[in-house]
């Protein structure tokens, strides 16, 4: 295997990415730069649209010295044969709505896809990014059956990624150098978790004081929407396929990551049949465990509640018709 940048070039054979839009192109984009797979497959229902974004990013190759093919189809049975599947497709947020507000007409689209991958891709490994991701990745794993290690949902990995942004900013620091854990669901009632924040080992809490830090959180549950109301037109997608590409990695590389992410929850953090975002460690087989890490009394509060915020959605999903 031939290596660039300290990168193995394939150590994945095949990665699709459902839906073409400003998400699964941007990560089409990713994952071909980085060499993880021989080959990215984009898929959409808009005829034209995978083919042509897959084509540019190609035509890419020459420039930046990626070995990756990388394809269009609309064919959701490109999923064959896949090892990694990101499942991007659905509307995305307008000014003025919740995730929540998407979750009958994602439903739909996930459903197709997930059955899809029950037929043609059973082995694969499967990243769910479709809001509201929690509930979305729940169904996802319901209706392509399989292992829920193998099925877990990109969340957490980007509310960290905006809560270490604004944590950075405020202390003029290096945001590689800032760590940290938001859990609980994609939505307002996630939970950034100040006692698990640090800036190289020096805990957060030390270096603001508490009325900085309430901002802080604050701005980053409403980090989705600040993005949404500066588009006007959609959500954001250049953090989101940091944060997915950061995912495929681990899985790719084998790297046993400890990352947050929507995971399935069947006892740990006192939860059961729930996906919600969790600390997990990330490798070549999905979810291998999830961390049970010691919240204090008011994140316990604050994740209960979010967990909660996630049930009532899968009410509502629950009377769908299917
Ligand atoms: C976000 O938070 C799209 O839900 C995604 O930006």
């Amino acid at each position: 295997m031939a290596a660039r940048r300290g990168v193995p070039i394939g150590a994945l054979g095949k990665v699709v990415v459902l839906g073409a839009g400003n998400i699964g192109g941007s990560l089409a984009q990713r994952l071909a730069e980085s060499d993880l797979a021989r080959e990215v497959v984009l898929v959409d229902i808009i005829d034209g649209l995978p083919q042509g974004k897959a084509l540019d990013i190609q035509e890419s190759a020459p420039i930046l010295g990626f070995s990756t093919r990388v394809s269009g189809t609309t064919s959701v049975d490109a999923v064959a044969g896949a090892d990694v599947v990101v499942e991007t497709a659905g509307l995305a947020r307008k000014p003025g709505m919740s995730r929540s507000d998407l979750l009958e007409k994602n439903a739909a689209i996930v459903q197709g896809h997930a059955e899809a991958v029950r037929a043609h891709a059973p082995n694969a490994i499967c990243v769910v990014v479709t809001n509201p991701v929690d509930v979305m990745t729940y169904y996802f794993r319901e209706r392509s059956g399989l292992p829920t290690a193998h099925v877990f949902g990109e969340s957490g990995t980007l509310d960290t990624a905006r809560f270490r942004t604004f944590v950075a900013e405020a202390l003029h620091v290096a945001p590689k150098d800032v760590t940290g854990f938001v859990l609980g669901t994609h939505g307002d009632t996630m939970v950034p978790l100040l006692s698990l924040t640090s800036v190289s080992g020096v805990p957060l809490t030390s270096l603001l004081p508490a009325e900085r830090l309430a901002a802080l959180v604050e701005r980053t549950k409403q980090g989705g929407g600040e993005i949404v109301n500066l588009l006007k037109t959609g959500s954001a997608f250049y953090a989101p396929t940091a944060s997915q590409a950061e995912l495929v990695r681990a899985i790719a590389n084998d790297e046993h990551r400890l990352l947050p992410a929507s995971a399935y929850l069947d006892g740990a953090f006192g939860e059961k049949d729930v996906y919600v975002g969790v600390p997990v460690v990330l490798g070549r087989q999905g979810v291998e465990r999830v961390v049970e890490v010691e919240l204090t009394p008011a994140e316990k509060g604050a994740f209960r509640s979010s967990v909660e915020a996630v049930r009532a959605d899968l009410a509502l999903l629950a009377k769908l018709p299917r």
